[in-house]
């Protein structure tokens, strides 16, 4: 089937099958690899992208749902070749060591954001419950959020982080 959907800004019409799912659609069919694919069933939120401003599981949505719709993925975080604001808090307080979980933290994280300017560490912790991350530890994620909002941790949120 023809899928014509909003990536980021821009319009992409794609032949696909009714089966394939919109990560896969994204990386085999329009060639945006930021999503990962981590569980494949919508356990570890690494596929996390938005799909009209609301952060979803890509691995559990078809591409046919996508339809005229608006998804923004990692690749749009960058403008100008320059990272956001979001992704230069995560740099800067080291919330990235693999990286495979961090396209989908970002996304989620900017999906939080946009509804909550500015989130405490319990909204942040409720926002990013879906997304898994095996390496970096999450008191350095939250930090980062917290960055990116015009925040600093104290000590005694990161106590309880
Ligand atoms: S790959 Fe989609 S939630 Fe894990
Ligand atoms: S940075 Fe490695 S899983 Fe999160």
């Amino acid at each position: 089937m023809k899928i014509r959907v909003t990536i980021n800004g821009a319009l992409y019409e794609r032949e696909a099958p009714e089966t394939v799912n919109l990560l896969h659609f994204l990386r085999e069919y329009v060639g945006l690899t930021g999503a990962k694919e981590g569980c494949g069933g919508g356990e570890c939120g690494a596929c996390t992208v938005l799909l009209d401003g609301r952060a979803v599981n890509s691995c559990l949505v078809l591409a046919a749902e996508v339809d005229g719709r608006s998804v923004r993925t990692i690749e749009g975080e960058v403008r100008d070749g320059k990272p956001s604001a979001l992704q230069q808090a995560f740099v800067k307080r080291h919330a990235v060591q693999c990286g495979f979980c961090s396209p989908g933290v970002v996304m989620s994280a900017r999906a939080l954001i946009e509804r909550n300017p500015k989130p405490n560490v319990e909204e942040i912790k409720e926002g990013l419950e879906g997304n898994f991350c095996r390496c970096t530890g999450y008191v350095q994620i939250i930090e980062a959020v917290l960055e990116a909002t015009g925040q600093e941790p104290s000590i005694e949120e990161r106590s309880h982080a």
